[in-house]
């Protein structure tokens, strides 16, 4: 599976929330896919030399959100990459039209689920210093849910199950995926 989707891109981009297993998953994906793994937090981390959390605190989230826009389209015009998207990725609406082109995959969970995995939440500005971190996670994904269904073309729940697992059907699912035909 190595050719360009029906739209045009020859990436594969994960989304979802903090603690849906995008960057877990993703790393194995590639690995079976022998695509690159891209893990868009850390790129703009190395990039602007700062963690996630001290770029929040020192520039801003409005920053962050420009840099994360800037590398995602940068990322979507190179191919046979796996991409795993920070979980707000789909509030910058530009960025939703780099995703459609993509093969997206929006992996799912439910807010008790994502609380067990992001623990504290540390290093993740947008959670830590909650009070109620499942709460604040259902309050996000109440937002965000629907930018998530429309930025990507397929779903894939992750409750209760583990990375590789997640990884094989990812690739099953891949397979079926309608390629374009060849020139
Ligand atoms: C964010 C999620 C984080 C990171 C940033 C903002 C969000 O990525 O991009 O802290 O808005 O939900 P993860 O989904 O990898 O935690």
């Amino acid at each position: 599976m190595t050719s360009q989707n029906a739209r045009g891109g020859s990436n594969i981009c994960l989304i979802g929330m903090a603690g849906s297993g995008k960057s877990t998953v993703g790393a194995l994906l590639a690995r079976r896919l022998e695509y690159a793994f891209v893990d868009l937090d850390e790129e703009i981390a190395s990039q602007l030399g700062l963690s996630i959390g001290e770029i929040f605190e020192r520039l801003g989230e409005d920053r962050f959100r420009q840099e994360e826009q800037r590398l995602l389209a940068q990322r979507c015009a190179g191919e046979r990459q796996v991409i795993a998207c920070g979980g707000g990725v789909v509030t910058t609406p530009a960025n939703g039209n780099h995703l459609r082109q993509q093969t997206t995959i929006y992996l799912q969970a439910t807010p008790k689920t994502l609380a067990q995995r992001v623990g504290a939440g540390s290093g993740r500005p947008l959670l830590t210093g909650m009070a109620s971190i499942r709460r604040r996670l259902a309050d996000l994904l109440k937002e965000r849910e629907a930018l998530y269904r429309g930025a990507s073309q397929m779903a894939i729940g992750t409750d209760g199950r583990q990375p590789a697992a997640l990884a094989d059907e990812l690739l099953q699912m891949l397979t079926l995926e309608p390629q374009a035909s060849a020139p």
